[in-house]
């Protein structure tokens, strides 16, 4: 039988005794050019995309010591490494001779050392330089405490998080998701699930697009086509705003009766959890899809969309049914997924456009506009 989760001890989060806007925010107007200013885009590398938690990978990838995964986004690249004691350390997959990447696989286990391919220093798997061929030759000054510089690296959810600002100055990862989110996102038990399938799409316009699009649910009638009770039921959805990070629960039309028993969203609602600053976790009862759109450039977006299922026994007839109804799911969904895609293309038509100059948005846009807000507080003041 696989996990089925539920609210347990979790707050209620919709349902009359809950505001389905908290904090209210009103309608409100943005500017359009946080989505393709490349100097504001250089800044947001350096003090929001260089010193928030972000993810990396599957824990799942990296099971066993010398096991690692690398990281490329936002013009940076980074070795994850599973250690001995079973911990995670990351550095910029970066040699500190004259540059080149270190490891040119994207995955691989068993790593004791790794060796630069263009003159061969060897590095451990924290990143600390341990081998210079013809050290005689170098000043020892220059190389004395060589390393590649340290990343923060830690898991939840079974999932591989990396912070830039590294060890020492990133906050605990938990504390950056915080207490609601892990604790209510935590009921579906990530940790135990296994990847169905990740798909990857090279989208010509800024990640936070496509967050947008995770952000509100106002665009689903017109272009996903859902049904009349679908939009009836969604006209309940609560969005939360906690710390820099977002909920939303969005009460499922078919069993609409049920979830206004006891108000359990995890098994009547699907609940969507958004980690700033590009992290979006779409949770239904026996599935989750996590949204991942990587920024590459200003304005192009390296999209990976990961199918999570409970792991179980295809020999088990329930199981290969639950697994059979989760691969039809996943295949509707891909084809939801296309039509966001489609209109992302849309957006690279009009992303140079003197006519295209703000966004106008409505209240239960609430955490788009916050979305913006935040990251433009982060920009302006740099922790
Ligand atoms: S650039 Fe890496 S060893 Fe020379
Ligand atoms: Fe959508």
């Amino acid at each position: 039988m696989v996990h089925v989760p539920t609210r347990g001890e979790v707050p209620v989060r919709l349902g009359p005794s809950v505001d389905p806007l908290i904090p209210p925010i009103g309608p409100s107007v943005m500017s359009a050019d946080v989505y393709r200013d490349p100097v504001r885009f250089e800044l947001e590398r350096e003090r929001v995309l260089n010193k928030h938690w972000i993810l990396a990978g599957r824990s799942e990838t990296i099971p066993d010591a010398g096991d690692w995964l690398t990281f490329e986004g936002h013009g940076e690249t980074v070795v994850v490494t599973r250690q001995p004691d079973n911990s995670l350390a990351a550095f910029h997959n970066v040699c500190q001779h004259r540059g080149p990447a270190i490891v040119g696989d994207l995955t691989g286990c068993g790593a004791r050392r790794f060796t630069c391919p263009y003159h061969g220093w060897v590095y451990d798997t924290t990143g600390k330089v341990v081998g210079v061929p013809e050290r005689e030759d170098f000043d020892p000054a220059h190389l004395e405490g060589a390393a590649a510089p340290a990343v923060a690296a830690d898991e939840w959810g079974g999932w591989v998080w990396i912070n830039m600002d590294g060890p020492g100055n990133a906050k605990p990862l938990v504390d950056a998701i915080g207490p609601d989110i892990t604790a209510d996102l935590g009921r579906y038990r990530m940790e135990d699930m296994v990847l169905h399938e990740v798909v990857e799409w090279d989208v010509p316009v800024s990640y936070k697009a496509i967050v947008d699009g995770f952000n509100e649910i106002y665009h689903t009638k017109e272009l996903h086509g859902v049904s009349p009770e679908w939009v009836k039921a969604a006209q309940k959805t609560s969005f939360h705003i906690t710390g820099d990070n977002y909920m939303c629960f969005v009460p499922r039309a078919e069993v609409l009766d049920r979830l206004e028993e006891d108000w359990d969203h995890h098994r009547y609602a699907i609940c969507h959890y958004v980690v700033f600053p590009n992290t979006v976790f779409n949770c239904n009862p026996e599935h989750i899809q996590v949204f991942h759109p990587i920024p590459i450039d200003v304005d192009r977006t390296r999209f990976l969309c990961w199918q999570l299922i409970y792991p179980g026994d295809q020999a088990d007839p329930e199981y290969a049914a639950y697994f059979k109804k989760m691969s039809a799911h996943w295949a509707g969904l891909k084809h939801v997924v296309g039509e966001d895609i489609a209109i992302y293309e849309q957006l690279e038509r009009t992303k140079r456009s003197s006519a295209y100059k703000q966004h106008i948005l409505q209240g239960r846009e609430c955490k788009i506009a916050d979305y913006h807000a935040n990251m433009d507080r982060k920009i302006q003041n740099p922790e």
